[in-house]
């Protein structure tokens, strides 16, 4: 199943709260960050675990743990770093790479700026983070730079989506999951997911 939607009733309502207009930078960004843990617990579904012997207070077990270091995160600047934090909540030792792209206002075309990923990012499972996905440009020009890379593995977390940029990051990487909370109507003449929340860094920042 590929884009998977997290259609639980609380992210639904967290969303309603970040759509509106009159929600600050504050409760914006918190939410940013707990859409992104769930985001994340729902992407590790398939994660495989290892069997460890552990001592609880009451005796010896075996339980099942993470091999964290297998995994990278990649938020594409700036919006993506909004959503960080929830995944390091979730995986605190996993490794960061950055990729900063920005949409050109008039084609609407991803403009790189920066790639710094972690040394060993071709043996790492990579979750590459952004809260919107429109055109779906800024998504596909990173996950093609961390297969250059040679990263085999790759997941992509979003807010909200809208069908076109859904459309062609599973022409152009069919490999890659998605996992949204929202798939939207549409985007309009100026690249916007409608209904979307607006632009995602101003709101998160601050910066309008
Ligand atoms: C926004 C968003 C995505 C991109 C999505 O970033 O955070 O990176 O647009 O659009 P696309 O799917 O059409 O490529 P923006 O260019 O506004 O940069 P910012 O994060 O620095 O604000
Ligand atoms: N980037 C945003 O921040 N919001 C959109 O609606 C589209 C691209």
């Amino acid at each position: 199943m590929n884009p998977i939607v997290l259609t639980n009733p609380l992210i639904q309502h967290k969303l309603s709260i970040i759509r509106n207009k009159k929600t600050g930078t504050k409760e914006f960004r918190e939410i940013i960050g707990e859409i992104a843990t769930f985001l994340c617990y729902e992407a590790m579904s398939d994660a495989e675990l290892e069997e460890v012997e552990i001592e609880t207070p009451i005796g010896k077990t075996k339980a099942k743990q993470l091999n964290e270091n297998k995994y990278a995160f990649v938020p594409i600047l700036r919006a993506g770093t909004g959503m960080l934090d929830g995944l390091i909540n979730a995986i605190p030792n996993a490794k960061i790479g950055h990729v900063g792209l920005y949409r050109d206002e008039e084609t609407l075309k991803p403009v790189r700026y920066y790639y710094k990923m972690p040394k060993d990012i071709a043996n790492r499972e990579v979750i590459v983070l952004d809260p919107m996905l429109a055109t779906g440009g800024s998504a596909s020009d990173t996950i093609t730079m961390l297969k250059e890379d040679g990263v085999k593995k790759i997941k992509f977390l979003c807010i909200i989506s809208a069908p076109e940029g859904i459309e062609r990051l599973q022409k152009e990487h069919p490999d890659v999951e998605i996992y949204t909370a929202s798939i939207d109507e549409k985007l309009n003449e100026i690249g916007y997911i409608v209904p979307g929340l607006g632009d995602a860094g101003d709101r998160i920042f601050g910066t309008k």
